[in-house]
């Protein structure tokens, strides 16, 4: 898209949005094309999210039959393995019958529509089946992370209802297995579902429960390979997506039909846009709202060409990205920063044995990426010949919001640059009054876009409170960002208490609670810390229980404990033993003080004297784990 298109666009959504949305809606395929567009309000009143509010459509329709009659035998999945090479390739049409039969094997196990199914797989097309199975028929499925403890993925089935559960023997990651079935029937052990459909993807042995269990393979030599897809609503949900929050349990975001499937759908083909000679190749795994938008959803509702990586980037060395792309004819990459930053650190060497001539656009998303990584991204991989496109947005928002579009906006290392036709930021101090011109305070957006969340599933309540009281009248991401001379957005990160580790958001109270279920254990503050590769890293103070010794040992124990109450990712880089933790006169922890430690600025803790006991904060200092 060149600079004149993008502008046309803005002007033309800025002048009636109803009539660009009613045009950019003929994107997709509908039974009965919608005859309004936005039915939005974030004020307290009349509060609601509705887009294209009387349209039918099926999300499946739009991935896969509408390709068939044209392109039913170009590639749409690429799946690639764990050991270079493991894969196989999945035209249009062998994909559409695979999902009408995983939709088939759905309801022969009784699941239909508005029911809800989790699943807990590894990166391989059975997860793709397994999702628009779901949508083919109705159901609702709320994918959960493999690097996810049997507790996590308890409580996310049962915050959903979740009558069925899929997933695999066993994953293989980096040349390790993880236990998918075994950590399922823990999970099971405490939420139960009816049935579970279980892949072979290692042919380990795994346990299977009699009336509750099937395999995949079985199954789908039962059912019909036809399935009429089911009419939706454009407002009916297509998906829960747990995500961390500041406060309480990780909650769950809910996406909706038409609105998601539009905004993944426009977004993907506005910034990549991806011909029929592109193979695109995004590294999120589908437990992430990455993976369903940009691995799933985007790149087969445009008919496109998608691989799906059930690897990591340094297996079986660093140069397996380049390797793969340059095997698999990559020719627009997606991933993350901290997935960059830490191939940088290991030479040049590994991405320059392998040629990367074929690729042409290299993409970054999940948490700011500093300018020397991007300046690496583009000069080192890139040879200085690809654009870079820096895409901002949050599982809340469903795709894409402020990002670069190639051809049209110039770009500048480290920015986000500016945001889509549709979609209208706005910084705000921490009193909620609106900053002019070039400054820096909490990123909002004052208008509905056809993508965003629809609501907390479970809590109608908690949608509104968590995101449109903080200032009135707006929805506000959690991110801080500064805005340059030129309108540029240059996100600084999250301004709540979420972590963003690797890409992955964390929220600081469920680290907590970890903590504090570990018996040795009588308090918990959890803050994030500056770390090279990972952006932020957890640091935890802990304090024990009257007269338990500190130790290396216990340190790790802890660590332990956090892995095995919620998985890898949330495991504390930093625990300082703290004898008390510093609270004000009501017994508020001070926050401030605790992450100005961990950032290794002591100097900034700043006023203390409203502490009950200020003497606590030269102790931390003293023993800061930096
Ligand atoms: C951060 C991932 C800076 C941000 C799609 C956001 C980013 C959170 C960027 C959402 C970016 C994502 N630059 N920060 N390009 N992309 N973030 O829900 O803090 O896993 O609020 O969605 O990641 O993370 P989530």
């Amino acid at each position: 898209m060149n600079a004149q298109e993008l502008a046309a666009r803005h002007e033309a959504v800025n002048e009636d949005a109803e009539s660009y949305w009613l045009e950019e809606a003929k994107r997709l395929d509908w039974y009965s094309f919608p005859t309004t567009a936005n039915r939005s309000s974030f004020d307290e009143g009349d509060f609601g999210i509705r887009w294209f509010e009387d349209g039918e459509l099926n999300v499946t329709v739009n991935c896969l039959d509408r390709h068939l009659a044209t392109r039913g035998d170009r590639t749409a999945i690429i799946f690639e393995g764990d050991e270079p090479g493991e894969g196989y390739s999945l035209t249009y049409a062998q994909v559409h019958e695979e999902v009408c039969r995983f939709a088939n094997a759905l309801k022969a196990c009784g699941v239909g529509k508005g029911d809800r199914v989790a699943i807990y797989m590894p990166m391989i097309p059975e997860a793709a089946f397994a999702m628009l199975g779901c949508a083919r028929i109705g159901a609702i499925h709320s994918v959960v992370f493999g690097g996810f403890s049997p507790d996590s993925l308890a409580d996310r089935i049962e915050d959903c209802g979740a009558k069925l559960l899929v997933t695999a023997d066993e994953g293989v990651r980096g040349g390790k297995r993880i236990p998918l079935k075994d950590n399922a029937d823990k999970a099971l052990e405490k939420s139960p579902v009816e049935a579970v459909i279980m892949v072979r993807r290692t042919g380990g042995e795994v346990n299977f429960v009699e009336g509750r269990d099937r395999w995949w393979h079985d199954l789908r030599e039962e059912v019909s390979a036809t399935c009429e897809p089911e009419k939706m609503n454009a407002e009916d949900p297509l998906f829960i997506l747990y995500t961390s929050g500041s406060t309480g349990k990780p909650k769950g975001v809910m996406h909706t039909t038409g609105g998601y499937l539009l905004w993944v759908t426009a977004t993907f083909d506005i910034v990549f846009g991806a011909t029929d000679e592109d193979v695109f190749w995004c590294t999120a795994d589908v437990g992430w709202v990455t993976g369903h938008s940009y691995v799933v959803y985007a790149p087969l509702a445009n008919g496109a060409t998608t691989v799906m990586f059930d690897g990591v980037p340094n297996y079986p060395d660093f140069g397996r990205f380049w390797e793969t792309s340059n095997r698999l004819g990559v020719t627009i990459f997606y991933t993350a920063p901290t997935a960059l930053r830490a191939l940088m650190r290991e030479g040049d060497e590994w991405v320059k044995q392998h040629d990367r001539s074929q690729i042409r656009l290299l993409g970054t998303v999940g948490e700011p990426i500093n300018p020397e990584a991007w300046n690496w991204y583009h000069e080192v991989v890139g040879d200085g010949r690809c654009e870079i496109v820096d895409t901002w947005w949050q599982t809340e928002t469903g795709g894409m919001l402020i990002t670069p579009v190639p051809g049209a906006v110039k770009t500048k290392p480290g920015s986000a640059t500016l945001p889509l036709p549709g979609v209208y930021t706005k910084l705000v101090d921490n009193d909620g009054k609106e900053l002019t011109g070039p400054a820096e305070g909490n990123l909002c957006l004052t208008q509905s876009w056809p993508g965003q969340m629809r609501g907390v599933w479970g809590d109608d309540e908690r949608f509104f409170q968590t995101y449109f009281t903080t200032y009135p009248g707006m929805y506000f991401t959690g991110d801080g960002c500064r805005r340059d001379d030129d309108g540029y957005h240059w996100i600084t990160g999250r301004v709540d208490d979420v972590i963003n580790v690797s890409g992955h958001r964390m929220g600081t109270a469920e680290v907590e609670s970890a903590l504090v279920a570990h018996p040795k254990v009588a308090e918990a503050a959890v803050v994030g810390m500056p770390h090279d590769v990972k952006g932020q890293g957890i640091y935890a103070y802990v304090t024990l229980n009257a007269g338990e010794p500190e130790s290396e040992e216990l340190r790790q124990e802890l660590r332990q404990f956090v892995r095995k109450e919620i998985g890898a990712i949330a495991s504390p880089d930093a625990i300082q033993f703290a004898p008390a933790l510093p609270k004000t006169r009501s017994g508020k922890i001070m926050r401030r003080i605790l992450r100005k430690i961990a950032e290794g600025e002591p100097d900034k803790v700043g006023d203390v004297s409203t502490l009950a006991e200020p003497a606590v904060v030269d102790a931390l200092i003293k023993g800061a784990q930096a």
